[in-house]
Protein backbone atom coordinates (compact mmCIF):
# COMPACT_ATOMS: atom_id res chain seq x y z
CA UNK A 1 0.00 0.00 0.00
CA UNK A 2 1.68 3.40 -0.98
CA UNK A 3 1.09 6.60 0.35
CA UNK A 4 1.92 8.61 -2.54
CA UNK A 5 -1.44 10.57 -2.62
CA UNK A 6 -1.28 11.40 1.09
CA UNK A 7 2.27 12.72 1.11
CA UNK A 8 1.10 14.87 -2.25
CA UNK A 9 -1.73 16.03 -0.38
CA UNK A 10 0.19 16.76 2.62
CA UNK A 11 2.79 18.82 0.33
CA UNK A 12 0.42 20.73 -1.64
CA UNK A 13 -1.69 21.16 1.65
CA UNK A 14 0.89 22.73 3.94
CA UNK A 15 3.12 24.14 1.46
CA UNK A 16 0.08 26.16 0.27
CA UNK A 17 -1.02 27.50 3.36
CA UNK A 18 2.26 28.32 4.66
CA UNK A 19 2.79 30.42 1.56
CA UNK A 20 -0.49 32.06 1.76
CA UNK A 21 -0.38 32.59 5.45
CA UNK A 22 3.37 34.23 5.34
CA UNK A 23 2.38 35.84 2.19
CA UNK A 24 -0.61 37.59 3.93
CA UNK A 25 1.20 38.37 6.58
CA UNK A 26 3.28 39.93 4.87
CA UNK A 27 0.86 42.17 3.15
CA UNK A 28 -0.85 42.91 6.46
CA UNK A 29 2.24 44.45 8.18
CA UNK A 30 2.95 46.06 4.85
CA UNK A 31 -0.15 47.36 4.30
CA UNK A 32 -0.39 48.61 7.87
CA UNK A 33 2.89 50.72 7.41
CA UNK A 34 1.71 52.28 4.52
CA UNK A 35 -1.31 53.43 6.21
CA UNK A 36 0.94 54.84 9.66
CA UNK A 37 1.38 58.02 7.98
CA UNK A 38 -0.06 61.44 7.77
CA UNK A 39 -0.14 62.13 4.41
CA UNK A 40 1.87 64.35 2.83
CA UNK A 41 -0.84 67.27 2.46
CA UNK A 42 -1.57 66.81 6.55
CA UNK A 43 2.22 67.11 6.98
CA UNK A 44 2.11 70.50 5.31
CA UNK A 45 -0.82 72.06 7.05
CA UNK A 46 0.66 71.10 10.46
CA UNK A 47 4.16 72.56 9.68
CA UNK A 48 2.34 75.58 8.17
CA UNK A 49 0.41 75.55 11.37
CA UNK A 50 4.00 75.74 13.12
CA UNK A 51 5.42 78.38 11.23
CA UNK A 52 2.33 80.30 11.27
CA UNK A 53 2.40 79.85 15.57
CA UNK A 54 6.12 80.52 15.29
CA UNK A 55 5.53 83.92 13.61
CA UNK A 56 3.27 85.09 16.08
CA UNK A 57 4.84 83.96 18.87
CA UNK A 58 8.18 85.65 17.71
CA UNK A 59 6.03 88.90 16.96
CA UNK A 60 5.65 89.12 20.65
CA UNK A 61 1.97 89.73 20.43
CA UNK A 62 0.69 87.45 22.57
CA UNK A 63 -3.25 88.15 22.16
CA UNK A 64 -2.66 87.35 18.22
CA UNK A 65 -1.70 84.29 18.98
CA UNK A 66 -3.96 83.60 21.08
CA UNK A 67 -6.79 84.55 18.72
CA UNK A 68 -5.32 82.38 15.96
CA UNK A 69 -5.32 79.50 18.20
CA UNK A 70 -8.64 79.70 19.35
CA UNK A 71 -9.61 80.13 15.79
CA UNK A 72 -7.85 77.42 14.57
CA UNK A 73 -8.77 75.04 17.51
CA UNK A 74 -12.49 75.19 17.06
CA UNK A 75 -12.09 74.85 13.17
CA UNK A 76 -10.61 71.86 13.62
CA UNK A 77 -12.56 70.79 16.77
CA UNK A 78 -9.02 69.85 19.21
CA UNK A 79 -6.37 71.45 21.54
CA UNK A 80 -3.43 73.06 20.48
CA UNK A 81 -0.53 74.89 22.13
CA UNK A 82 2.47 76.83 22.03
CA UNK A 83 4.39 75.26 24.72
CA UNK A 84 8.56 75.69 25.77
CA UNK A 85 10.15 73.60 28.13
CA UNK A 86 11.71 75.28 31.20
CA UNK A 87 14.17 73.30 33.16
CA UNK A 88 14.83 74.24 36.54
CA UNK A 89 17.64 73.15 38.72
CA UNK A 90 17.11 72.00 41.94
CA UNK A 91 21.05 70.53 42.51
CA UNK A 92 24.07 70.45 41.20
CA UNK A 93 25.86 71.43 38.24
CA UNK A 94 24.01 74.25 36.00
CA UNK A 95 22.49 71.86 33.21
CA UNK A 96 23.46 73.57 29.80
CA UNK A 97 20.72 74.22 27.51
CA UNK A 98 22.13 72.09 24.48
CA UNK A 99 20.87 68.99 26.81
CA UNK A 100 17.66 69.58 26.56
CA UNK A 101 17.08 70.83 23.60
CA UNK A 102 14.73 68.97 21.29
CA UNK A 103 12.82 67.15 24.12
CA UNK A 104 9.84 65.96 22.95
CA UNK A 105 6.24 66.51 24.19
CA UNK A 106 4.60 65.38 21.05
CA UNK A 107 5.45 63.40 17.86
CA UNK A 108 7.16 64.60 14.68
CA UNK A 109 5.00 65.04 11.77
CA UNK A 110 7.13 62.61 10.31
CA UNK A 111 6.84 59.48 12.52
CA UNK A 112 5.03 56.54 12.46
CA UNK A 113 1.39 56.63 14.32
CA UNK A 114 0.30 53.40 15.60
CA UNK A 115 -3.02 52.35 14.79
CA UNK A 116 -4.26 50.54 17.51
CA UNK A 117 -4.33 53.49 20.15
CA UNK A 118 -7.84 54.77 20.23
CA UNK A 119 -6.79 58.37 21.12
CA UNK A 120 -4.92 60.16 18.29
CA UNK A 121 -1.27 61.52 18.99
CA UNK A 122 -0.12 65.04 20.14
CA UNK A 123 1.94 66.67 17.14
CA UNK A 124 5.17 68.73 17.93
CA UNK A 125 6.21 71.18 15.57
CA UNK A 126 9.55 72.36 17.15
CA UNK A 127 10.42 76.27 16.15
CA UNK A 128 13.57 77.26 15.28
CA UNK A 129 14.32 77.88 18.86
CA UNK A 130 14.14 73.89 19.68
CA UNK A 131 12.96 74.91 23.10
CA UNK A 132 9.19 76.18 22.39
CA UNK A 133 6.65 73.94 19.70
CA UNK A 134 3.47 74.22 18.92
CA UNK A 135 1.46 71.40 20.22
CA UNK A 136 -1.39 70.10 18.02
CA UNK A 137 -4.14 66.76 19.30
CA UNK A 138 -4.04 66.05 16.09
CA UNK A 139 -7.42 66.72 14.49
CA UNK A 140 -9.76 63.81 13.72
CA UNK A 141 -9.85 63.97 10.02
CA UNK A 142 -6.34 63.87 9.71
CA UNK A 143 -5.65 60.38 11.66
CA UNK A 144 -4.30 57.84 9.27
CA UNK A 145 -5.60 54.38 8.85
CA UNK A 146 -9.37 55.77 8.40
CA UNK A 147 -9.97 52.37 6.31
CA UNK A 148 -7.72 50.16 8.69
CA UNK A 149 -10.08 48.07 10.08
CA UNK A 150 -12.11 47.31 6.23
CA UNK A 151 -8.78 46.45 5.16
CA UNK A 152 -7.91 44.58 8.13
CA UNK A 153 -11.18 42.35 7.62
CA UNK A 154 -10.66 42.20 3.88
CA UNK A 155 -6.49 40.98 4.54
CA UNK A 156 -7.52 38.35 7.79
CA UNK A 157 -10.79 37.33 6.58
CA UNK A 158 -12.10 37.84 3.13
CA UNK A 159 -8.87 37.12 1.03
CA UNK A 160 -7.81 34.03 2.91
CA UNK A 161 -11.36 32.31 2.61
CA UNK A 162 -11.23 33.18 -1.31
CA UNK A 163 -7.74 31.43 -1.29
CA UNK A 164 -8.83 28.54 1.13
CA UNK A 165 -11.59 28.10 -1.90
CA UNK A 166 -9.63 28.13 -4.67
CA UNK A 167 -7.21 25.53 -2.89
CA UNK A 168 -10.31 23.37 -2.11
CA UNK A 169 -10.84 23.97 -5.54
CA UNK A 170 -7.55 22.60 -7.05
CA UNK A 171 -7.72 19.33 -4.26
CA UNK A 172 -11.28 18.76 -5.17
CA UNK A 173 -10.16 19.04 -9.05
CA UNK A 174 -6.84 16.73 -8.85
CA UNK A 175 -8.85 14.43 -7.03
CA UNK A 176 -11.94 14.18 -9.49
CA UNK A 177 -9.70 14.27 -12.57
CA UNK A 178 -8.76 10.83 -12.15
CA UNK A 179 -11.92 9.61 -10.90
CA UNK A 180 -13.64 11.17 -14.20
CA UNK A 181 -11.34 9.23 -16.38
CA UNK A 182 -12.16 5.62 -14.27
CA UNK A 183 -15.76 6.67 -14.95
CA UNK A 184 -14.99 7.40 -19.02
CA UNK A 185 -12.92 3.79 -18.81
CA UNK A 186 -15.70 1.98 -16.94
CA UNK A 187 -18.54 3.29 -19.40
CA UNK A 188 -16.25 1.75 -22.00
CA UNK A 189 -15.89 -1.25 -20.01
CA UNK A 190 -19.61 -1.64 -19.69
CA UNK A 191 -20.36 -0.86 -23.33
CA UNK A 192 -18.07 -4.22 -23.82
CA UNK A 193 -14.74 -3.19 -24.17
CA UNK A 194 -12.40 -5.25 -22.41
CA UNK A 195 -9.18 -3.77 -23.55
CA UNK A 196 -9.79 -0.46 -22.13
CA UNK A 197 -7.00 1.44 -20.89
CA UNK A 198 -7.66 3.43 -17.78
CA UNK A 199 -3.65 3.11 -16.53
CA UNK A 200 -3.30 5.32 -20.30
CA UNK A 201 -5.77 7.46 -19.40
CA UNK A 202 -4.34 8.57 -16.19
CA UNK A 203 -0.95 9.87 -18.03
CA UNK A 204 2.16 10.52 -15.97
CA UNK A 205 -0.15 10.01 -12.57
CA UNK A 206 1.74 8.01 -10.34
CA UNK A 207 -0.14 6.84 -6.95
CA UNK A 208 -2.89 5.32 -5.06
CA UNK A 209 -5.17 6.38 -8.17
CA UNK A 210 -2.99 5.16 -11.42
CA UNK A 211 -2.59 1.81 -8.68
CA UNK A 212 -6.80 1.49 -9.20
CA UNK A 213 -6.91 2.43 -12.51
CA UNK A 214 -3.84 -0.80 -13.12
CA UNK A 215 -5.87 -3.34 -11.00
CA UNK A 216 -9.70 -2.28 -12.78
CA UNK A 217 -6.97 -2.57 -16.59
CA UNK A 218 -6.09 -6.12 -15.34
CA UNK A 219 -9.94 -6.95 -13.80
CA UNK A 220 -11.64 -5.82 -17.54
CA UNK A 221 -9.03 -7.71 -19.04
CA UNK A 222 -9.64 -11.02 -17.01
CA UNK A 223 -13.51 -10.57 -17.59
CA UNK A 224 -12.47 -10.01 -21.23
CA UNK A 225 -10.69 -12.70 -21.43
CA UNK A 226 -12.98 -15.02 -19.56
CA UNK A 227 -15.44 -13.50 -21.13
CA UNK A 228 -14.31 -14.34 -24.77
CA UNK A 229 -13.11 -18.06 -23.95
CA UNK A 230 -17.14 -18.66 -22.72
CA UNK A 231 -18.19 -17.28 -25.79
CA UNK A 232 -15.68 -20.00 -27.22
CA UNK A 233 -16.77 -22.74 -25.24
CA UNK A 234 -20.46 -22.35 -25.99
CA UNK A 235 -19.97 -21.56 -29.64
CA UNK A 236 -17.21 -25.06 -29.69
CA UNK A 237 -20.09 -27.07 -27.56
CA UNK A 238 -23.04 -25.91 -30.06
CA UNK A 239 -20.67 -27.28 -32.91
CA UNK A 240 -19.44 -30.54 -31.25
CA UNK A 241 -23.20 -31.16 -29.88
CA UNK A 242 -24.34 -31.03 -33.70
CA UNK A 243 -22.52 -34.59 -34.51
CA UNK A 244 -24.47 -36.85 -31.87
CA UNK A 245 -27.57 -34.91 -32.24
CA UNK A 246 -27.52 -35.18 -36.00
CA UNK A 247 -26.64 -38.96 -35.06
CA UNK A 248 -29.81 -39.50 -32.74
CA UNK A 249 -31.96 -37.58 -35.27
CA UNK A 250 -30.78 -40.71 -37.51
CA UNK A 251 -31.52 -42.97 -34.92
CA UNK A 252 -34.67 -41.53 -34.66
CA UNK A 253 -35.67 -41.53 -37.83
CA UNK A 254 -38.06 -44.34 -39.17
CA UNK A 255 -36.32 -44.58 -42.35
CA UNK A 256 -32.90 -44.86 -41.64
CA UNK A 257 -33.18 -46.82 -38.43
CA UNK A 258 -31.36 -49.73 -37.91
CA UNK A 259 -33.42 -53.27 -37.68
CA UNK A 260 -33.78 -54.43 -34.51
CA UNK A 261 -35.42 -52.05 -32.24
CA UNK A 262 -33.23 -53.20 -29.26
CA UNK A 263 -30.09 -51.97 -31.97
CA UNK A 264 -31.42 -48.85 -32.02
CA UNK A 265 -32.03 -48.11 -28.44
CA UNK A 266 -28.39 -48.86 -27.73
CA UNK A 267 -27.67 -46.41 -30.61
CA UNK A 268 -29.73 -43.74 -28.74
CA UNK A 269 -28.34 -44.68 -25.27
CA UNK A 270 -24.83 -44.14 -26.69
CA UNK A 271 -25.76 -41.22 -28.77
CA UNK A 272 -27.22 -39.73 -25.14
CA UNK A 273 -24.35 -41.09 -23.09
CA UNK A 274 -21.86 -38.79 -25.35
CA UNK A 275 -24.05 -35.40 -24.87
CA UNK A 276 -24.11 -35.80 -21.66
CA UNK A 277 -20.62 -36.42 -21.27
CA UNK A 278 -19.41 -33.42 -23.68
CA UNK A 279 -21.74 -31.15 -21.49
CA UNK A 280 -20.59 -32.41 -18.23
CA UNK A 281 -16.95 -31.79 -19.06
CA UNK A 282 -17.80 -28.63 -20.74
CA UNK A 283 -19.43 -27.83 -17.72
CA UNK A 284 -16.20 -28.57 -15.77
CA UNK A 285 -13.99 -26.80 -17.64
CA UNK A 286 -15.80 -23.23 -17.76
CA UNK A 287 -16.06 -24.07 -13.60
CA UNK A 288 -12.61 -24.40 -13.66
CA UNK A 289 -11.52 -21.80 -15.81
CA UNK A 290 -13.90 -19.81 -13.87
CA UNK A 291 -13.64 -19.96 -10.39
CA UNK A 292 -9.86 -21.31 -10.79
CA UNK A 293 -10.21 -23.71 -7.57
CA UNK A 294 -7.73 -24.27 -4.92
CA UNK A 295 -8.62 -27.92 -4.15
CA UNK A 296 -6.07 -28.58 -1.44
CA UNK A 297 -8.46 -30.67 1.46
CA UNK A 298 -6.58 -34.28 1.37
CA UNK A 299 -3.60 -36.25 1.19
CA UNK A 300 -3.39 -38.58 -1.67
CA UNK A 301 -1.32 -42.20 -2.39
CA UNK A 302 0.33 -41.37 -5.77
CA UNK A 303 1.50 -45.07 -6.44
CA UNK A 304 -1.90 -46.04 -5.55
CA UNK A 305 -3.87 -43.75 -7.21
CA UNK A 306 -2.17 -45.06 -10.31
CA UNK A 307 -1.59 -48.52 -9.45
CA UNK A 308 -5.50 -48.22 -9.32
CA UNK A 309 -5.86 -46.23 -12.69
CA UNK A 310 -3.29 -49.11 -14.74
CA UNK A 311 -5.82 -51.73 -13.53
CA UNK A 312 -8.54 -50.51 -15.17
CA UNK A 313 -7.02 -49.67 -18.25
CA UNK A 314 -5.53 -52.91 -18.68
CA UNK A 315 -8.85 -54.66 -18.61
CA UNK A 316 -9.95 -51.90 -20.93
CA UNK A 317 -6.97 -52.02 -23.21
CA UNK A 318 -6.23 -55.48 -22.95
CA UNK A 319 -3.59 -55.86 -26.12
CA UNK A 320 -1.32 -53.21 -24.99
CA UNK A 321 1.15 -53.19 -22.26
CA UNK A 322 1.94 -51.32 -19.34
CA UNK A 323 5.09 -50.65 -17.55
CA UNK A 324 5.80 -48.75 -14.33
CA UNK A 325 8.59 -47.79 -12.42
CA UNK A 326 7.27 -46.30 -8.67
CA UNK A 327 8.69 -45.93 -5.36
CA UNK A 328 7.30 -47.40 -2.69
CA UNK A 329 5.23 -44.56 -1.60
CA UNK A 330 4.53 -40.75 -3.09
CA UNK A 331 2.27 -39.06 -0.69
CA UNK A 332 1.00 -35.88 -2.05
CA UNK A 333 -0.44 -33.46 1.01
CA UNK A 334 -3.05 -30.79 0.53
CA UNK A 335 -3.98 -32.31 -2.92
CA UNK A 336 -7.47 -33.76 -4.12
CA UNK A 337 -8.03 -37.11 -4.86
CA UNK A 338 -10.45 -36.28 -7.28
CA UNK A 339 -8.41 -33.61 -9.77
CA UNK A 340 -5.31 -35.54 -9.60
CA UNK A 341 -6.98 -38.94 -10.52
CA UNK A 342 -9.11 -37.80 -13.29
CA UNK A 343 -5.82 -35.60 -14.86
CA UNK A 344 -3.74 -38.73 -14.70
CA UNK A 345 -6.15 -40.92 -16.60
CA UNK A 346 -7.07 -39.22 -19.13
CA UNK A 347 -3.49 -38.90 -19.85
CA UNK A 348 -2.89 -42.72 -18.90
CA UNK A 349 -5.92 -43.10 -21.50
CA UNK A 350 -4.79 -41.16 -24.63
CA UNK A 351 -1.57 -42.86 -24.44
CA UNK A 352 -3.67 -45.94 -24.29
CA UNK A 353 -5.34 -44.86 -27.24
CA UNK A 354 -2.62 -43.70 -29.23
CA UNK A 355 -0.65 -46.52 -29.06
CA UNK A 356 -0.97 -48.96 -31.39
CA UNK A 357 -2.11 -52.74 -30.47
CA UNK A 358 0.83 -54.96 -29.08
CA UNK A 359 3.16 -51.95 -27.62
CA UNK A 360 3.91 -50.69 -24.79
CA UNK A 361 3.10 -47.64 -22.18
CA UNK A 362 5.78 -46.93 -19.87
CA UNK A 363 5.17 -44.99 -16.33
CA UNK A 364 7.77 -43.25 -14.43
CA UNK A 365 7.37 -41.88 -11.16
CA UNK A 366 10.10 -39.93 -9.53
CA UNK A 367 10.48 -38.03 -5.80
CA UNK A 368 12.19 -35.08 -6.20
CA UNK A 369 13.32 -32.01 -3.47
CA UNK A 370 9.57 -30.53 -3.60
CA UNK A 371 7.70 -32.59 -6.00
CA UNK A 372 6.83 -35.92 -7.44
CA UNK A 373 7.46 -36.18 -11.67
CA UNK A 374 5.37 -38.63 -13.09
CA UNK A 375 6.09 -39.41 -16.78
CA UNK A 376 3.45 -41.29 -19.25
CA UNK A 377 5.45 -42.34 -22.24
CA UNK A 378 3.53 -43.99 -25.19
CA UNK A 379 4.67 -45.39 -28.66
CA UNK A 380 2.31 -43.43 -30.49
CA UNK A 381 2.50 -41.25 -33.55
CA UNK A 382 3.04 -38.28 -30.95
CA UNK A 383 2.35 -34.51 -31.56
CA UNK A 384 3.88 -32.20 -33.98
CA UNK A 385 6.12 -29.94 -32.58
CA UNK A 386 4.37 -26.62 -32.95
CA UNK A 387 1.34 -28.56 -31.54
CA UNK A 388 2.62 -29.36 -28.05
CA UNK A 389 1.13 -26.42 -26.22
CA UNK A 390 -2.08 -26.51 -28.59
CA UNK A 391 -3.08 -29.74 -28.05
CA UNK A 392 -4.08 -28.44 -24.02
CA UNK A 393 -6.59 -26.12 -25.49
CA UNK A 394 -10.07 -27.17 -25.50
CA UNK A 395 -11.87 -28.84 -28.54
CA UNK A 396 -8.62 -28.87 -30.28
CA UNK A 397 -7.59 -32.50 -31.75
CA UNK A 398 -4.63 -32.99 -33.96
CA UNK A 399 -6.54 -34.92 -36.55
CA UNK A 400 -10.20 -32.94 -36.29
CA UNK A 401 -11.72 -35.67 -38.47
CA UNK A 402 -11.55 -37.71 -35.64
CA UNK A 403 -14.66 -35.53 -34.24
CA UNK A 404 -16.45 -38.11 -35.25
CA UNK A 405 -14.92 -40.26 -32.69
CA UNK A 406 -16.82 -41.28 -30.01
CA UNK A 407 -14.11 -40.48 -27.66
CA UNK A 408 -12.42 -37.68 -28.61
CA UNK A 409 -14.20 -34.08 -28.10
CA UNK A 410 -10.33 -32.51 -27.07
CA UNK A 411 -11.44 -31.72 -23.44
CA UNK A 412 -9.46 -34.26 -21.90
CA UNK A 413 -5.83 -32.40 -21.87
CA UNK A 414 -7.52 -29.03 -20.89
CA UNK A 415 -9.55 -30.67 -18.18
CA UNK A 416 -6.30 -32.11 -16.96
CA UNK A 417 -4.29 -29.22 -17.50
CA UNK A 418 -6.75 -27.21 -15.42
CA UNK A 419 -7.52 -29.99 -12.43
CA UNK A 420 -3.74 -30.02 -12.39
CA UNK A 421 -3.37 -26.43 -11.91
CA UNK A 422 -6.11 -26.69 -8.85
CA UNK A 423 -3.56 -28.48 -7.07
CA UNK A 424 -1.05 -26.54 -7.95
CA UNK A 425 0.38 -28.62 -10.38
CA UNK A 426 1.61 -28.58 -14.16
CA UNK A 427 1.37 -30.50 -17.39
CA UNK A 428 3.84 -30.44 -20.19
CA UNK A 429 4.12 -32.26 -23.55
CA UNK A 430 7.23 -33.24 -25.44
CA UNK A 431 7.93 -35.94 -28.02
CA UNK A 432 10.29 -38.62 -27.19
CA UNK A 433 13.53 -39.48 -28.91
CA UNK A 434 12.46 -42.98 -30.25
CA UNK A 435 8.56 -41.29 -31.44
CA UNK A 436 5.78 -41.19 -29.17
CA UNK A 437 4.13 -38.71 -26.69
CA UNK A 438 5.94 -38.12 -23.22
CA UNK A 439 3.44 -36.32 -20.55
CA UNK A 440 5.68 -34.56 -17.97
CA UNK A 441 3.47 -34.00 -14.60
CA UNK A 442 4.61 -32.25 -11.86
CA UNK A 443 2.94 -32.02 -8.56
CA UNK A 444 3.84 -30.50 -5.29
CA UNK A 445 4.41 -32.71 -2.21
CA UNK A 446 2.88 -29.92 0.06
N1 LIG B 1 -0.65 -39.70 -26.37
C1 LIG B 1 -0.97 -38.99 -27.45
N2 LIG B 1 -0.41 -39.28 -28.65
C2 LIG B 1 -0.74 -38.55 -29.73
N3 LIG B 1 -1.58 -37.52 -29.76
C3 LIG B 1 -2.15 -37.18 -28.59
C4 LIG B 1 -1.89 -37.90 -27.39
N4 LIG B 1 -2.58 -37.34 -26.39
C5 LIG B 1 -3.27 -36.32 -26.96
N5 LIG B 1 -3.04 -36.22 -28.27
C6 LIG B 1 -3.56 -35.23 -29.20
O1 LIG B 1 -4.06 -34.16 -28.46
C7 LIG B 1 -5.45 -33.97 -28.74
C8 LIG B 1 -6.15 -33.51 -27.52
O2 LIG B 1 -6.21 -34.52 -26.55
P1 LIG B 1 -7.38 -34.53 -25.53
O3 LIG B 1 -7.53 -33.21 -25.00
O4 LIG B 1 -7.18 -35.63 -24.55
O5 LIG B 1 -8.62 -34.82 -26.44
P2 LIG B 1 -9.23 -36.10 -26.99
O6 LIG B 1 -8.51 -37.25 -26.33
O7 LIG B 1 -10.63 -36.02 -26.58
O8 LIG B 1 -9.03 -36.04 -28.45
C9 LIG B 1 -5.94 -35.30 -29.22
O9 LIG B 1 -7.04 -35.12 -30.07
C10 LIG B 1 -4.75 -35.78 -29.97
O10 LIG B 1 -4.72 -35.26 -31.25
MG1 LIG C 1 -8.22 -37.53 -24.32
Amino acid sequence: MTNKLFLKLCLIIALSLVIVFYLLNLLTSKTEEGMSYLSSTDKQTLNSWGKQAEKLYLSGNKKSLDNWLEIKQKQEDTWMVVAAFDIENIAGATLKSEYYKGYNLGRNVNWKIHLYFDLNPVMQMPFSDKNTSLLVYLPNRMRPGFYWQYTQITLQIIVPAILLIFLSYLLYRYIMTPLLKLKVATREFSKGKFNVSAKKLMGNRNDEFSDLAFTFDQMAARIGEQFASQKQLIADLSHELRTPLTRLDIALDKENSLPTPSENIKRIDRESKQIRKLVEDTLTLAWLENEQPKLQQESLELVDLLDVLIEDAKFEFPNKSIISHFPNTAIVENSSHRAAGQALENVLRNALRYTPVGKTISLFVSEQENEFKIKIIDQGPGVPEKLLNTIFKPFFRVDSSRSADSESFGLGLALAERQLAAIRGSITASNGKNGGLCMLICLPKN
